[in-house]
């Protein structure tokens, strides 16, 4: 849980005064559309409960003072020394300050004490979620006038050229644009971006998020494996991206190689799906999401090769527990599975695949159940 009062505390001690203000950045759910940001495709999910909180004030010496309440630990740069690729921790939010200078905004030294409840490395953004609570706060004290899609981008340029993650847009777009009780149905080719009413609850739906404890990364070596693969075989069909397939048996027919194949067969079906459960949304059909969420979670299972066993047991199990569609959601290879289920239905249906991993010898997997929240913003 989240303690204000604690971060304030802290903030006082390391400041000497009382912050200027605490501001958010959400954790997300992607509802669908995976690994389709940076293949120039279409993307729907949703904003969480589970946030970043930052208590920020000015300072008026030439530092960035950072401090974790989770970790216990203060790391101080001088703002004319921020490097890329330094930091652990403490680059999303010095690499947020980066940013913005590389992108010619001005900002100032600032004391940015952090809390989240964002589960780490489980798919739900945790890193974004910083990031996105980082601009907010200095956008505030610096007085920057910043688009919020502008945000967005800059907390990615963070991700990608600071920390060193070669992500797309999706987990910033999310925490930064998502709006209660809507989803965000975004081309990250034209950035055009819909926020999608998901009255869940209303239609008698509830999601699981369930956190199948199996870490992932992005920074390690498999996200960027399947980047390039889709680089190379969108070089093969001369077409800058995968997007822009248009045939895909015909795509399909020009490529050799078994394994870019597979990956081009998911990217093109999921922009599909995608698309097919944006206008699902939009007509608040939102049971026919399910057979869409089946689909996705088989093909970055078979094809996209993206998925492990904790996760593949948690969404088969949930499907036989009752769940009516099921998938992993983020990055993959591990982290969240999300289930759609009728309200009341979800905790059992976790409940189901806790003894599954029990059986299976698997850690104990942790849930909730979620609904879409607000994005980015001043929390106090
Ligand atoms: C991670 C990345 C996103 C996106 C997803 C997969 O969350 O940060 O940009 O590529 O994986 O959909």
């Amino acid at each position: 849980m989240l303690d204000p009062e604690s971060l304030r505390t802290a903030y006082v001690e390391i400041a000497g005064g009382e912050p200027e203000g605490l501001w958010f950045g959400p954790g997300r759910v992607n509802l669908i559309g995976e690994h389709t940001d940076y293949n120039d495709g279409f993307v729907l999910p949703f904003a969480l409960e589970k946030k970043a909180v930052v208590a920020a004030g000015r300072r008026s010496d030439d530092l960035l003072v950072m401090y974790s309440l989770e970790l216990q630990e203060r790391v101080e740069v001088p703002l004319a020394g921020l490097e890329p690729g330094t930091g652990g921790w403490s680059g999303y939010l010095a690499g947020v300050v980066w940013a913005l200078q590389v992108s010619g905004h001005t900002v100032g030294p600032a004391t940015l004490v952090l809390t989240s409840d964002v589960p780490l490395g489980a798919g739900l953004s945790s890193s974004a979620a910083i990031e996105c609570a980082v601009v907010a706060a200095m956008c505030d004290l610096y007085d920057l006038d910043i688009e919020p899609m502008d945000r967005a981008k800059i907390a990615r340029l963070a991700e990608n050229s600071y920390v060193g993650a070669p992500t797309g847009l999706l987990d910033q777009a999310a925490s930064t644009l998502c709006e209660e009780d809507f989803g965000l149905f975004l081309d990250c080719r034209s950035l055009e971006a819909v926020h999608v009413p998901l009255p869940m609850a209303e239609q008698g739906f509830e999601m699981l998020v369930l956190d199948t404890k199996t870490p992932h990364s992005h920074v390690d070596g498999e996200y960027g494996a399947r980047r390039r693969s889709c680089e190379e075989a969108a070089a093969i069909l001369g077409i800058p991206a995968l997007r822009d397939v248009t045939d895909l048996d015909d795509a399909l027919s020009r490529l050799d190689d078994e394994v870019l194949r597979k990956r081009v067969r998911h990217v093109v079906s999921e922009n599909s799906r995608t698309l097919e459960a944006y206008e699902v949304a939009r007509e608040g059909r939102l049971a026919e999401l399910a057979p869409l969420l089946d689909a996705s979670h088989a093909s970055m299972r078979d094809d996209y090769e993206i998925t492990v066993d904790t996760v593949d047991l948690a969404v088969d199990t949930a499907r036989a527990a009752g769940a009516l569609g099921a998938r992993m959601t983020g990055g993959g290879f591990g982290g969240c599975i999300i289930a759609l289920c009728r309200t009341g239905a979800g905790d059992s249906i976790a409940g189901r695949i806790a003894d599954a991993f029990n059986e299976a010898g698997h850690g104990r997997p942790e849930w909730f159940t979620a609904t879409p929240a607000e994005g980015a913003g001043r929390l106090s």
